[in-house]
Order: structure tokens, then C-alpha cells, then sequence
């Protein structure tokens, strides 16, 4: 039994870790040789994680019987291609490009009338114009393949287009830009496994962002305040958007706004929620393991999803002024509830304006009987941080 892992960057560690508790043998692939989950592997290959042809030898070579991402977007469509090679348990390529472009995605979407905010894709900034006058303003801008809030911009005025238009389209991979309707309210993400024709929701956590133009997720909390009513629309609107897309196999996160109480799709990704959401959030609030059921269901097993606790947990991004780090005062007191903390930046370090998730500064998880107090708790431990900057 032998298990290929495509990346071994931080968020990816887990499933090195717990393959390795579980006696499975681990491959690590990823392009940079200091990796940091190489460490746990078996034997690694210094490869890009989006070269199928270089992944598919290794496989070959290896003879491997599993294959996985735990949050890598970008390894999503090598390891459909490879499994769907190989004969493995996998997303089909359909799906996985899909979920790998946003202008995809939301035309699924749409010809399956899941709700979603009013959309036109193009690369052409004359067209650009056209759809933000048809959508009316406020619109939102961002790139059809991208991550962390890279290249998003809200547009309120005429004048700002051009500028949100180049900086959406400098992050796509294909030079096309999403104009869409901007949705007001609350946003929540959606963690589901999908196997044997089904969609189980494992939690639904509140997060928090910074507010426009750019959305940078700060927080993110377990589980949801939603009310019971809004919680069931939401299952709802992801598992017709799950249906809808094909990803019925593995691990979905679906970012979802609220307005006025409906729900509208902002996206999904076809693996596990990134930002320690699935590998940390998930298993404190409520003992289910997302990348022991992500293993399992490499290996072609049924997972065990039983929910053995009911408590709350929260991440809390922690920011810096943009500047040159001269200091960083304070430390993380170990309180019961503080369950990890880590600081990005050190002295000598730049940091730049808050413009994608790639800008923080570190984080803090903690738990709490509340989500309210996870929260605050987690807020208090990344307060007792400064990072001065000049
Ligand atoms: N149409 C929209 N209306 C309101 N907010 C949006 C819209 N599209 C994106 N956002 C906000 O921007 C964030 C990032 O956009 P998203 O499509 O999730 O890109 P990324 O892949 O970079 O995470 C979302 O989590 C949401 O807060
Ligand atoms: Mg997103």
C-alpha cells in the first residue's frame, strides 16, 4: 500500500503525518526540494505538482495504489488526471476543471440554476465595461484561476475598472476576468465528503474577512451562528452545487454569502478547506478527522465520520501595518484553550499592504464552549503579538 501525495507544503503535513501514524508508505511531490512535510515521507520527488506527465512516472514507477491533495488547488487536476491514469479513486478531469476555474465553475452553475451572483467572463477590458454596466455597480473583479483573494477588487465607480481589470487579470492563468454582481452579507464555508452517492456536511464554519475592495479571509469559526432555517438553505445550495459540478468523491469546501438570508455560491474547491479550517478547526469542534477520511477514501475505504465532540474553535489571522519589521514584542501565554499559534514574520522581514491571504502575518487557533468565546479567545491570543514596522 503506497500513497502518493501531491505537495508537501505546510497545510499538506497532516496527511504526511497521519499516513505515517496509520504504517502507510507516503511519496511526497512537490516542486521545492525544502518542502516542509518531506520530512514525513517515505521517499519524496522534487517535481511541480501541475507536471501530470512527471507525476504519472513517479506513480508508474512506484506502482502506487493511492493518490491525494489534502487543500492544494493547484494539484487538484493532476490527481483526477492521474487516478483517472491509473485507475484510482478520484475526481473525474470534468470536475477537476471545473473546480479549477471560476468561469467553469459558475456556468455549471448556472445551466443548473444553483444560485450564484450575476456573472460575465472575459478577457477583453471593452467587455469588461459592458458587463459591469449590465450588472450595474457595485461589481466585483477577480480572476478566473487564482486563490487567496489574489487579484480581487470591488468596482463602485466607472473610474475604478481599469485599474481592478489588469489587477484581476496580472493572476489569471488565461488572462480572463470574472465581473460579478457584489452579494452583501455574512459568508460561511461549507466542509463536506462526498462517496457512495452522497454529501456528508461535516461542519460549516463563519469567516471573516477583510471588508472591500479585497476580502482577505481573517477568521474563521466553528461551528456557524447561522440560524437553524438559514443552516439548512445552505446544505441545500452546496449539495445542488456538489451535484451540480460532479464532485461527488472526496473533500469539498464551498464558500458561500448570505443576503438577505439567501444563499449564493461564491465558490468551491474540490478538496479540503485550506487556512487550518479541515486539518485543525474541523477535528477540535467536532473529533471527525477530514484527512483521515481523505486518506481512506484514496484507498478506496468507507471513513468513519462519527462526531465525538460538540465545542467550538477558531483561527484568527494576525496582521501587520505594511513596513519593515523592526520588532516583534509580546509572546503567546499559554493559555488551555490557545491550541497553536504561529508568526510569519520576523525582524528584517517586509510585509505588505493587506491585499491576499499570502499578506498575514501569522495566526492563532483556539478553542472555547462557544463560538462567540473561540473567537475572542483567539482574538485576546493574537492581540498579546505586536509587530512593529517601520
Ligand atoms: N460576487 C461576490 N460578491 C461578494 N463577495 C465576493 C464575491 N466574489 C468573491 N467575494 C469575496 O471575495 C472572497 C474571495 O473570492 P473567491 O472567489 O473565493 O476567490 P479566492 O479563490 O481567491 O478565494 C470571497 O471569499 C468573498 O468574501
Ligand atoms: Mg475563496
Amino acid at each position: 500500500m503506497s500513497l502518493l501525495i501531491l505537495g508537501a507544503g505546510p497545510l499538506q503535513q497532516q496527511a504526511y503525518i497521519r499516513a505515517k501514524q496509520r504504517n502507510i508508505k507516503t511519496i511526497g511531490i512537490d516542486k521545492d526540494p525544502h518542502a516542509i512535510a518531506f520530512q514525513h515521507a517515505h521517499e519524496n520527488y522534487v517535481i511541480d505538482i501541475c507536471d501530470t506527465e512527471g507525476v504519472l512516472d513517479v506513480a508508474r514507477a512506484r506502482q502506487v495504489t493511492a493518490i491525494l491533495t489534502l487543500c492544494t488547488d493547484l494539484a487538484v487536476l493532476t490527481a483526477a488526471q492521474v487516478a483517472k491514469q491509473l485507475n484510482l479513486p478520484g475526481l473525474t478531469t470534468d470536475t477537476a476543471k471545473k473546480s479549477r476555474h471560476k468561469g467553469l465553475m459558475r456556468d455549471a452553475l448556472n445551466t443548473a440554476q444553483v444560485p450564484i451572483p450575476n456573472y460575465r467572463r472575459t478577457g477583453d477590458f471593452a467587455q469588461a465595461q459592458k458587463a459591469a454596466d449590465a450588472i450595474g455597480l457595485p461589481v466585483i473583479l477577480k480572476p478566473t484561476t487564482s486563490s487567496g483573494s489574489r487579484g480581487v477588487n470591488v468596482v463602485c465607480d466607472m473610474y475604478e475598472l481599469e485599474h481592478a481589470f489588469v489587477f484581476a487579470q496580472k493572476y489569471s492563468e488565461d488572462q480572463e476576468v470574472l465581473v460579478e454582481q457584489l452579494i452583501h452579507g455574512p459568508e460561511v464555508s461549507v466542509e463536506t465528503l462526498s462517496f457512495n452517492h452522497d454529501h456528508h456536511v461535516i461542519q460549516i464554519t463563519d469567516k471573516t474577512t477583510s471588508l472591500e475592495p479585497h476580502f482577505v479571509e481573517l477568521g474563521h469559526v466553528q461551528p456557524t451562528l447561522l440560524s437553524t432555517p438559514e443552516q439548512s438553505a445552505v446544505i441545500t445550495v452546496t449539495k445542488n452545487a456538489l451535484n451540480a459540478l460532479g464532485c461527488t468523491y472526496g473533500a469539498s469546501h464551498t464558500e458561500i454569502k448570505l443576503q438577505e438570508g439567501t444563499p449564493y455560491i461564491m465558490e468551491v474547491g474540490a478538496r479540503l478547506g485550506g487556512d487550518y479550517i479541515t486539518t485543525d478547526l474541523v477535528p477540535l469542534s467536532t473529533g471527525v478527522s477530514m484527512v483521515d477520511a481523505v486518506i481512506d477514501l484514496a484507498l478506496g475505504k468507507t471513513p468513519q465520520l462519527q462526531s465525538t465532540k460538540n465545542q467550538a474553535a477558531a483561527i484568527c489571522y494576525i496582521q501587520a501595518p505594511p513596513g519593515t519589521v523592526q520588532a516583534v514584542s509580546g509572546v503567546f501565554e499559554n493559555f488551555p484553550y490557545l491550541m497553536r499559534a504561529e508568526l510569519f514574520v520576523q525582524q528584517g522581514d517586509s510585509v505588505r499592504a493587506l491585499q491576499s491571504s499570502h499578506h498575514r502575518a501569522g495566526y492563532v487557533i483556539c478553542t472555547g464552549d462557544t463560538p462567540s468565546q473561540a473567537k475572542r479567545h483567539a482574538w485576546q491570543a493574537a492581540q498579546s503579538i505586536t509587530i512593529h514596522v517601520n
